[in-house]
């Protein structure tokens, strides 16, 4: 255990979250996940910051400037029940650095919550976002969230990819320029309402 394994007013967050935190199997790499805390605030800054252009505004919608501490407080702090976010971090002797975050947040008193997720780009295509994804959805349906939902630009077919490969059954809509992808929590395998590109 490490300090990141309590929040900081002691706590320890494997008893709140129910999330015992567990070792992805990488080559060579000592990758965990767990669930996020406002400790990692500065891991978090840094992780931002550091994503490419192209992943941050995927992953954000538009062009970001460069996070500050103020910016990390809702991110990093959540109720671990309508607000919770994942992270995979890279162990390195005593050392750590956030690799990927996943979250989701409630929409109002709904079972539905909006998901997001985002992997730094030198750990892409490594397998981590879907530990990731299948981790949250079985955390969001223990508290009580059945659908994940979101908007996605229209470019990012990767997303689509992502998720098909996590078995979720999704539920597609094109609006102009964005698209609606809601999901099951529970995995069921197949896409709905979703041309893909014939080229
Ligand atoms: C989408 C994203 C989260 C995927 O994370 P990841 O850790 O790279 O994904 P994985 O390695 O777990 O990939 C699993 C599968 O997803 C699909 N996939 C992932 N990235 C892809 C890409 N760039 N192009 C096509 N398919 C992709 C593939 O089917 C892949 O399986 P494969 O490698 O065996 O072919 C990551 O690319 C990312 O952070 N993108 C930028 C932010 C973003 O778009 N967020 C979504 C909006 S909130």
């Amino acid at each position: 255990m490490t300090e990141c394994d309590f929040d900081s007013t002691g706590n320890n967050i494997e008893q709140i979250t129910g999330y015992e935190p567990r070792l992805i199997p990488d080559e060579g790499l000592s990758v965990r996940i767990r669930p996020i805390n406002l400790n990692d605030s500065d891991a978090w800054i840094i992780f931002v910051n550091g994503l490419s252009p192209y992943s941050k505004f995927y992953r954000f919608h538009h062009i970001i400037k460069d996070v500050c501490a103020e910016d990390a407080r809702p991110f990093c702090s959540i109720d671990y029940k309508n607000s919770f976010a994942l992270i995979a971090e890279l162990v390195k002797d005593s050392c750590f650095e956030i690799i990927a975050v996943g979250r989701y947040t409630r929409i109002n008193e709904s079972p539905n919550a909006e998901f997001a997720i985002v992997v730094d780009d030198d750990f892409q295509r490594r397998g981590i976002g879907v530990e990731i994804m299948k981790d949250l959805a079985k955390v969001a349906g223990k508290n009580g969230i059945t659908t994940f939902e979101g908007y996605t630009l229209i470019e990012n077919f990767e997303i689509i990819n992502f998720l098909k490969k996590c078995g979720f059954d999704l539920r597609i809509i094109q609006r102009t320029g964005m698209r609606h992808i809601s999901f099951s929590t529970d995995k069921m395998v197949g896409v709905r309402g979703f041309e893909p590109p014939t080229t």
